[in-house]
């Protein structure tokens, strides 16, 4: 028996971010959570970092430590995504003040502590929003990164095109700077952009077994994938919304789903029509350094699979 993997989710809540922390919670046997840290993105950040303790409560995590962190962007004024994720972010959970304190202290001093206390390449940092507490971590106190073990985060896109603008992915769009930033940690970085998480479609084939498991915990995800399937259903014309954050615990816990390459990505963070876009040398066209694990395919239904078995875990 392995020792749980040490990790710190990152994460904007937004239904798929708290997708995300359901999966991580059923599998705890796996993981160590050393903690949530939430980052404004999708909703403010007071409505990010409640979301992430209700979400925890809902799930019967009440031991799980959150932090707040950065209200906006490095350089760049705060984009929300409303539009996608309703006015509370979590839309088609009910929202209360969750009994799960927020912990004191900044999320980035919390991130800096943890790491200044691990072991070298030891603690797995899973972001799944704009990266800025991630990069404000880097920045603080360079030294952690021998810490990090690996970052594997949801963002980017190459073949797919941008989803916030045409040429860039929200999380990336919203802090293209921190995401510079990340992206020169020379650390292990396996990015899950566009390209993959848009062949994780909530369809109803896929989350009708989801509602049939019954429970809390199952039903709360059954209702924020009803909403969330609203908006880029009909974006996309497709069969179902991108189930984009949750391929993050999933690669972690069968990296065998996922499709790989090694290759550079850089950020743009200075043209105002392609801000925030990802330029991946897939065919490796450049001698740039190949800083990223860029996922580029993923098997669906078995991505699927493992999110409902660890999903009916709750009971
Ligand atoms: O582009 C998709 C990403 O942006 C996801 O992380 C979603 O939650 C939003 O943050
Ligand atoms: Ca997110």
């Amino acid at each position: 028996m392995t020792s749980a993997l040490p990790i710190i989710i990152d994460c904007d809540p937004g239904q798929d971010d708290a997708v995300n922390l359901l999966l991580a919670y059923a599998s705890r046997d796996e993981f160590d959570i050393l903690g949530v840290t939430a980052v404004a993105g999708n909703v403010p950040l007071e409505m990010t970092q409640r979301n992430a303790r209700i979400i925890s409560e809902l799930a019967g995590a009440d031991d799980i430590r959150v932090y707040a962190g950065c209200a906006r962007p490095l350089v760049r004024e705060l984009v929300t995504a409303h539009e996608v994720h309703g006015p509370t972010g979590i839309d088609g959970v009910e929202i209360f003040e969750p009994k799960i304190p927020l912990q004191p202290g900044h999320a980035v001093d919390f991130i800096v502590n943890t790491l200044r206390h691990a072991a070298d390449d030891s603690v797995t940092l899973v972001p799944t929003g704009p990266l800025t507490n991630i990069a404000m971590a880097l920045i603080k106190a360079p030294a952690i990164a021998s810490k990090i073990r690996e970052i594997v985060l949801m963002g980017g896109a190459m073949r797919e095109g941008g989803n916030t603008s045409p040429s860039a992915e929200f999380n990336i769009f919203v802090d293209p700077h921190a995401a510079h930033v990340v992206m020169g940690c020379e650390r292990p970085i396996t990015m899950i952009g566009l390209d993959a998480t848009h062949q994780v479609l909530c369809s109803p084939a896929r989350i009708e077994p989801i509602k049939a498991l019954g429970g809390a915990s199952a039903g709360a995800v059954y209702r924020m994938l009803a909403f969330f399937n609203k908006h880029d259903t009909e974006k996309y014309d497709s069969n179902g919304a991108p189930l984009h954050d949750p391929c993050t615990m999933a690669y972690l816990i069968n990296p065998q789903l996922f499709k790989t390459k090694k290759c550079n990505v850089e950020i743009e963070t200075e043209s105002p029509l392609t801000m925030g876009h990802t330029a991946v040398d897939f065919w490796r066209v450049t001698n740039r350094r190949h800083n990223i694990n860029w996922v580029y395919a993923v098997d669906a239904d078995g991505f699927f699979a493992l999110l409902t078995e660890r999903l009916a875990r709750y009971g």
